[in-house]
C-alpha cells in the first residue's frame, strides 16, 4: 500500500512546523506577529505513481497532503477515496464537469508561426475546460477536501453543518468564481468580497451559486490597501474560513495546485524521455507558478522557470533582482521587506488577474528559478495582445488575456531561444 507522502508544514521565514494532522490550520502558528509568515510542506522524496484514474484528485490522491492529513484523522484509505469521488461528483453537478486531467498538446500551428524547428515547438496545457473555467478550483479543491474531512472526522470546532463558519474570498475574477462554485457543491455559505467596478458577469454568476457578493468602497476610516483585501481580513478576524489561492492566507491552497504539475510531468513522460526546455507561467499572487514548478520538481520534471508579469506590475522581477543583494534567491525567505512589497503604481492590462501588487507566494518562486536556471520575464502590454491573438488564432483554445500571459513572456524572449528548444505554457483561464 501506498504510505502518505507528506510530513507537514514547515514556515521558511521562522522556521515553525505544522504536523500534518493540525485541523483548519491555515497560517503559520506565529502569522500575525507583524511579520510576513507563509507555510511550505514538507514532503518525502516519493516517486509519483497515479493510478490512471481521470480524475487528478484521484490518480494522484496519495501525493496529496489532504491525504496524508485524512489518513492522520483515521480515515481509511476506501474512506479518503470516497470522499474525493463523492465531493467531485457534487462539483460536477454545479460546474458541468468534475476534475479531469487537462490536455497537454504540442501546438503545431503556433509552433511554425514562432519559428521552431520539427525537434522543438511549443507544447500548450490546456486549463480552460477545468471546473470554473481556470485552474484555480484545483487549489481551492483541497482546502474545500479538508473542511469536508474535519467535519466528517469529528473534529470541527462547529457543532452541526447547519452552524458552519462562511467561507471568504477577495476576487472578483476566476478565483471567485471557483470559490463560488465550489462552496455551492456543498451548499457552504460564502462571503466574496469584491469591487465596486467589478465585472458584472462575475457578479451575475457569483449571485446564481448563492455567494453573498459584498461590494467594498474604501472607507475614510481605511489603512492603505486594497478594501476587499480588508474586509476578507476582517471576516476571517471574525471565523469565517479564507477560502483564496494565496499561500500566507491559506496554506492548504498550494497542495492541490500541485495537480497541474504532476500532470505536466506525466505528460512529459508519456512523450519521451528528453527534457523540455522552458516552462512560461503567468505569475499574480503566485500560488500557479509555485505549485506547478513544485509539482514538476516532484514528478522528476523539473523545467527551467520563467515567471511572467506585465510591466505594469512586476513586483516578482523585482524581488528576484533584490535577492541577491540579500545573499540570493535560496535564502530570501529571511528577508521577506528587502525583496517583496506592493508594486507602487499598478498600471491597467488586459491580463488584469496578474496585476496583484504583491505576489504572494514569491518565495517558493524565486527558489525554483534559481534551481532550474531560470529568471522572470516582464513583457509589454503589446506582448500581452499579441499572444492572446496569437493562441486563439493558431489553436482552438479560447483562452483570456491573463492565461495567455506566460506565451507573452515566450515572446518576448524567442529570439534567444533556439529554434530545437521545447517550450511550455499554460493557458490557464477561458475568455470570458
Ligand atoms: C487565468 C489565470 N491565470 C493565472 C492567474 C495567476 O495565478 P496566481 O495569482 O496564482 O499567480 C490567474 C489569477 O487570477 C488567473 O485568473
Ligand atoms: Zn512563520
Amino acid at each position: 500500500m501506498d504510505l502518505p507522502t507528506v510530513a507537514g508544514w514547515r514556515c521558511p521565514v521562522c522556521g515553525a512546523h505544522v504536523d500534518i494532522a493540525s485541523p483548519l490550520q491555515w497560517r503559520c502558528p506565529r502569522a500575525g506577529d507583524g511579520r510576513h509568515h507563509t507555510l511550505e510542506l514538507v514532503t518525502a522524496a516519493a516517486p509519483l505513481r497515479p493510478t490512471g484514474d481521470a480524475d487528478p484528485f484521484v490518480a494522484f490522491r496519495h501525493h496529496l497532503a489532504w491525504d496524508a492529513y485524512a489518513a492522520a484523522l483515521g480515515l481509511t484509505d476506501d474512506a479518503r477515496q470516497a470522499i474525493v469521488r463523492d465531493l467531485d461528483t457534487k462539483v460536477a453537478s454545479v460546474a458541468g464537469t468534475g476534475f479531469r486531467t487537462t490536455p497537454f498538446v504540442r501546438a503545431d500551428a503556433l509552433s511554425t508561426a514562432l519559428g521552431f524547428d520539427e525537434l522543438g515547438g511549443v507544447w500548450v496545457k490546456d486549463e480552460t475546460g477545468n471546473v470554473g473555467g481556470s485552474h484555480k478550483a484545483r487549489h481551492l479543491f483541497t482546502i474545500l477536501l479538508h473542511l469536508v474531512t474535519t467535519e466528517l472526522a469529528g473534529r470541527a470546532p462547529w457543532s452541526s453543518p447547519a452552524a458552519r463558519p462562511p467561507l471568504a474570498i477577495a476576487s472578483c475574477g476566476n478565483a471567485a468564481l471557483a470559490a463560488g462554485t465550489l462552496a455551492a457543491a456543498v451548499g457552504w455559505p460564502i462571503r466574496v468580497f469584491v469591487p465596486v467596478a467589478a465585472n458584472a458577469a462575475v457578479v451575475a454568476r457569483l449571485h446564481e451559486l448563492h455567494a453573498d457578493v459584498v461590494t467594498c468602497p474604501r472607507l475614510d476610516t481605511d489603512p492603505p490597501g486594497d478594501p476587499c483585501v480588508l474586509r476578507f481580513r476582517e471576516a476571517v478576524a471574525a471565523g469565517a474560513v479564507p477560502f483564496g489561492v494565496q499561500g500566507p492566507e491559506n496554506a492548504w491552497c498550494l497542495d492541490g495546485g500541485r495537480t497541474i504539475g504532476w500532470e505536466l510531468a506525466v505528460a512529459m513522460d508519456d512523450i519521451d524521455a528528453s527534457p523540455f526546455d522552458r516552462l512560461f507561467v503567468q505569475v499574480g499572487g503566485g500560488a500557479f507558478a509555485a505549485c506547478v514548478a513544485a509539482g514538476l520538481a516532484e514528478g522528476g520534471r523539473p523545467v527551467r522557470l520563467h515567471a511572467v508579469q506585465t510591466e505594469h506590475c512586476a513586483p516578482l522581477e523585482r524581488a528576484w533582482q533584490r535577492s541577491f543583494g540579500v545573499g540570493g534567491p535560496a535564502g530570501a525567505a529571511a528577508h521577506w521587506d528587502e525583496c517583496m512589497w506592493p508594486w507602487e503604481h499598478v498600471g491597467a492590462s488586459a491580463a488584469d488577474g496578474i496585476l496583484d501588487d504583491e505576489t504572494y507566494d514569491w518565495i517558493p518562486i524565486v527558489r525554483a528559478m534559481a534551481a532550474t536556471g531560470g529568471a522572470p520575464v516582464v513583457v509589454s502590454e503589446a506582448q500581452v495582445l499579441e499572444a492572446n491573438d496569437l493562441l486563439r488564432a493558431s489553436t482552438s483554445i479560447d483562452a483570456s488575456a491573463t492565461g495567455t500571459a506566460g506565451l507573452a513572456g515566450l515572446l518576448a524572449v524567442r529570439d534567444q531561444l533556439d529554434p530545437g528548444e521545447r517550450v511550455v505554457v499554460i493557458a490557464s483561464g477561458v475568455r470570458r
